[in-house]
């Protein structure tokens, strides 16, 4: 049931991160301070448990299954670095009620996003659900926990 694995769920996690991103621009751009925060507060930590699905659990089994440590997943790692410096810029925005700031760091951020997505959605999730081969039902649930965990 290819359908339940992790690609679907983590895809549809992107499209939920645009989208709070999205929400903060408006608020920026609206001056609705309190809304921005809120924004902010969910998106940097569903961001964060993201990449920590995906550094903790998904990369670490890809990297077992194919012996590949140096690939793509080290590419994937660095860009999760800048997202998360991104995010702090983001942080210091909202929190200064900085309106052009937060444009253009969300901006920065969107476009880093969506080509970092492109590349795991067509790429490294394909690849990493046919190296986990059988186990991959397995792999999707300890991925599922990880990104839920409080
Ligand atoms: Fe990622
Ligand atoms: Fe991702």
């Amino acid at each position: 049931m290819p359908s339940a694995l992790f690609d679907h769920y983590l895809m549809a996690d992107h499209r939920a991160c645009d989208h709070l991103l999205g929400s903060l621009r408006r608020h920026a751009v609206g001056k609705d301070w309190p809304a921005a925060q809120a924004a902010f507060a969910s998106l940097q930590h569903d961001v964060l448990a993201h990449f920590a699905a995906e550094e903790e659990v998904m990369f670490p089994a890809f990297e077992a299954a194919s012996g590949m440590t140096c690939g793509p997943t080290a590419v994937m790692r660095m860009e999760h670095a800048e997202a998360r410096e991104l995010l702090d810029d983001l942080a210091a925005a909202t929190q200064a009620q900085d309106t052009d700031g937060v444009r253009g760091h969300a901006e920065a951020l969107l476009i880093l996003l969506q080509q970092h997505n492109m590349k795991e959605e067509n790429i490294l999730y394909p690849a990493a659900i046919s190296a986990a081969g059988p186990t991959a039902a397995e792999l999707t649930a300890q991925i599922v926990l990880r990104r839920e965990a409080k």
